[in-house]
């Protein structure tokens, strides 16, 4: 994958513009200590390399490469295209991005280009012509880090080049106006084009603006980005054809703007960044997804966690600091979902500047710190897994995963904004999770032959074939399993007539002819085989054609419409397997219960025995466990990781990789982990 010698390896953000020389010999030798391979260089160096037009400095570039060559530590050589220096701003004030007002962004922060800019493009592949060739022989350079989180602070941009790039993109997409006016249903609110140039970024307007223009906008913006990738990326190739090339991800349960399972296809590797999200009540469930999803996008192929944080972040309202063995656990978790390298943001905590309270390897305090002594461990841990190169997780469930139904259900006018495209997905895992059962998040359009059950949550936009393709999964013997809101509408975002969930209608046997969704906080009683459960969000008026129905929505006067005593979760029999439809947002006890029947029936067991009380623990919130098995030629290692306050006994033996030592039906600690070569 990458050329760094052991494969498994711990890395970093390195960034010694910040820092005087006297530092730069510590660093290596606290990373040769810490066992850091892989550093990634020059994020953020273009000011500091080009510190005005036509000058260069290289020098200090030239020093920290061979620094660290001497050190035995490779580099990912960033382009360092991710923020241009300010005297490139003053020069062209028209690169800047502008924000749905109308406003451009100033610069001062980072990130201040529009992706569609053509002078952008041209100076920032100027400076990087220059950096590949300077560095295209150096024994270091291992990787190319292509720009920075590429959208995470630009990815929707309102300015005339926007508006400009986006006719053309409209013009391949629908090749003609009445097509396009079709598709957007501009004959609503006399919204008719009678021609492309009246078309422009879907700046903000009176009212809820078109949700055709809004989607198109959104698959557009993803590809400007993904352009500009394409760019760097090509020129790198005909530099330094040898050497693979990556731009980190954000796979979160956040950011659904960028479409990276198309963006995967263009990269050598996969690479990826995830925080812990403290806003959200669940972190590390949510790190679980994360992982899962990026496995997802690298087709499960190994990928690199770009960054993490050693303790704490600076940029949510109240930045936690991990507990003791946080690091090594978060870390654990990432690499139990296929990630090979392990790598953090940033080597040295910063002195300046607006991330100096964020977490570092080396914080203020120095190595004499907890954090820098636990980077050592993890280290140690990193090298002792390393007989897991090559290993991957396979999995027997798929959760598919779309980005455009996302930015679909991102857009307003939808029957609730309580539905947020990724719940539902995420309510699956961590129901599975829960149960320790693992499971892959795939891409509409992913092979789901060998999946025993295939989920498919909140799909509101859907490709013609999907209906056919599930059908033949189920008939096969799969469970598949569609949650409300799914099938509604086709990829332009016109609705499918003739009652919903119109693209599934027939594969589930059912017909719903209303929605009913329910006030923040208000709950449904559902009953029937499946017992008592409790649901939220979303109800709908259905009526059964060839589908059996397992739960009903309690005949319940406070629901207040016709939905009450009507079905609720469905099932019909396809061939050997068989269609189920969800019809609202269950609890988490309820997921559980759901898909334990679905599981049954599938013939989908848990990845090992394992025992937690879980007496007294609150789904919403109790973070859990990980138990993921990585398998190679026959060997398999088990993750045993416990995030809960419960201790775990998993039934596995062998000898955990992480204490050392052999184990039989360990108990796995609060907090603790295990890497268990199984016997
Ligand atoms: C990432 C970014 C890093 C650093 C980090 C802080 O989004 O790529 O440069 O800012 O966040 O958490």
């Amino acid at each position: 994958m990458v050329n760094v010698e052991p494969r498994f390896f711990l890395g970093c953000d390195y960034n010694p513009e910040q820092w005087p020389k006297e530092v730069w010999n510590e660093d290596i030798a606290l990373m040769q200590r810490a066992g850091v391979g892989l550093v990634s260089v020059g994020i953020f160096a273009w000011a500091r390399t080009c510190p005005e037009e036509g000058v260069w400095d290289f020098e200090w570039l030239d020093e920290v490469m061979d620094n660290l060559d001497r050190g035995g530590i490779k580099v990912s050589l960033a382009t360092g295209t991710a923020s241009i220096p300010p005297w490139l701003a003053r020069k062209h004030p028209e690169i800047a991005p502008v924000d749905e007002r109308g406003m451009a962004y100033d610069l001062g922060s980072r990130q201040t280009w529009a992706p569609t800019s053509e002078i952008y493009r041209r100076h920032s592949l100027e400076f990087l012509d220059k950096l590949a060739r300077r560095y295209a022989d150096h024994p270091a350079l291992a990787l190319w880090h292509v720009s920075n989180e590429l959208g995470c602070h630009n990815r929707h941009d309102y300015s005339d080049s926007a508006s400009a790039a986006f006719r053309v993109w409209l013009r391949n997409r629908y090749g003609d106006l009445d097509t396009l006016n079709h598709a957007w249903g501009t004959a609503f609110w006399s919204q008719h084009y009678s021609s492309f140039d009246q078309i422009t970024a879907p700046r903000v307007s009176t009212a809820q603006r078109n949700p055709g223009q809004l989607l198109d906008f959104s698959r557009f913006s993803s590809d400007a980005l993904l352009d500009q990738h394409r760019a760097e990326r090509d020129l790198l190739r005909t530099i330094t054809p040898g050497v693979p090339s990556s731009t980190n991800f954000m796979c979160n349960s956040v950011t659904t703007d960028m479409d990276y399972f198309r963006w995967a296809d263009e990269q050598d590797v996969v690479s990826q960044d995830h925080y812990l999200h403290h806003f959200l009540a669940d972190p590390e469930v949510e790190l679980s997804w994360s992982a899962a999803l990026t496995r997802g996008t690298a087709k499960g192929k190994p990928w690199i966690l770009m960054e993490h944080s050693t303790s704490a972040v600076n940029w949510q309202r109240i930045n936690k600091a991990k507990p003791v063995g946080g690091l090594l656990r978060n870390s654990l978790q990432h690499m139990a979902a296929g990630a090979d390298g392990i790598c953090f943001f940033q080597w040295r905590q910063s002195a300046a500047g607006a991330e100096r309270f964020h977490s570092a390897l080396v914080p203020h305090g120095g190595p004499e710190t907890r954090v820098y002594r636990e980077v050592c461990q993890l280290g140690e841990a990193i090298a002792n897994l390393s007989e897991l190169e090559g290993s991957t997780v396979e999995a027997d469930v798929a959760i598919l995963f779309d980005y455009e139904a996302a930015m679909a259900t991102a857009t307003h006018s939808l029957p609730s904004e309580a539905v947020n495209y990724v719940d539902a997905g995420r309510d699956a895992h961590r129901a599975l999770r829960a149960r320790g059962i693992n499971a892959d998040v795939v891409s509409p359009w992913a092979d789901l032959s060998g999946y025993k059950v295939v989920i498919v949550p909140t799909l509101q936009i859907v490709a013609d074939d999907l209906a056919e393709r599930l059908r033949t999964v189920a008939e096969s013997g799969a469970q598949v399993l569609i949650t409300y809101f799914s099938g509604i509408s086709d990829l332009t975002s016109r609705v499918i007539l003739g009652g919903y969930p119109g693209a599934f209608r027939d594969l589930l046997g059912i017909r719903s002819e209303e929605f009913y969704p329910l006030a923040d906080g208000e709950t449904v009683r559902l009953d029937g085989d499946l017992g008592e459960l409790t649901a939220r969000v979303w109800t709908e008026l259905l009526q059964t054609t060839d589908a059996e129905v397992l739960a009903r929505y309690a005949d319940d006067p406070e629901l207040g419409g016709p939905q009450a005593g009507g079905p609720a979760i469905t099932r019909a029999v396809r061939g050997s397997g068989a269609a189920w439809y969800l019809s609202t947002r269950p609890d988490d006890l309820g997921w559980r219960t759901v898909l334990d029947r679905v599981c049954a029936d599938a013939g989908v067991n848990p990845t090992v025995e394992f025992e937690v009380d879980e007496s007294g623990a609150d789904p919403a919130t109790d973070p859990g466990h990980d138990l993921i098995r990585r398998s190679k030629d026959g060997q398999h290692w088990l993750f045993a990781l416990n995030h809960g306050a419960r201790p775990l006994t998993v039934t596995a033996s062998g000898f955990d990789l992480v204490g050392q030592r052999e184990v039989e039906n360990p108990q796995v600690p609060a907090g603790g982990a295990m890497v268990i070569r199984e016997a």
